[in-house]
């Protein structure tokens, strides 16, 4: 276990900054294969590393129900509890196995406001090391157009390192 995280100490740069916490990510997570544990760790490090982040989290794939996502590890305000996978953009994510980046979420047909803070956002599958989609990560900001290529390369890194490795 790391011994603590500083977000003040990462680079300004973004691509950069993601670099850095990849690395910092995989060093807290080290020798722990819980993956609540995972997910709750990578929402709260991702959270503190980039100030406007609004919401960041999880939904996870039911066991139970497999065509529903349901919430998981996340920081900010209260989010739904349940997705349909195809709805949302968080549905659509699952459902195309693709990063969505939605600029502004009042044109996003089907878009679900759990909170109408939230002005923009991305959506990151996430699939364990033999392909099988497990989740999807959700981060939301309160401006809009606030993601982009960069931040796509990024969560999808970490993502890949946190739950395909
Ligand atoms: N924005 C998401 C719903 C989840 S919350 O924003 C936390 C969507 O449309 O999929």
């Amino acid at each position: 276990m790391a011994e603590g995280f500083s977000p003040a100490a990462l680079s300004t740069d973004k691509a950069a900054r993601y670099a850095e916490l990849a690395l910092e990510i995989a060093s807290v997570l080290d020798g722990e294969p819980n993956r609540t544990a995972r997910m709750a760790t990578v929402a709260c490090m991702l959270a503190q590393a980039f100030d406007h982040f609004f919401w960041t989290g999880f939904y996870v794939v039911d066991s139970e129900k497999p065509r529903e996502l349901v919430v998981g590890p996340y920081q900010g305000s209260l989010g739904c509890l349940r997705i349909a996978i195809g709805r949302g953009v968080c549905g659509a994510a699952a459902e195309t196995r693709q990063t969505q980046i939605v600029p502004d979420v009042h044109a996003f047909p089907g878009h679900i406001a759990c909170d109408v803070r939230s002005r923009s956002e991305i959506v990151v599958p996430v699939f364990d090391g033999a392909g099988a989609l497990i989740a999807v990560l959700d981060v939301d900001a309160t401006q809009p157009d606030a993601f982009d290529a960069d931040d796509q390369i990024g969560l999808e890194r970490i993502v890949a390192q946190a739950f395909a490795g």
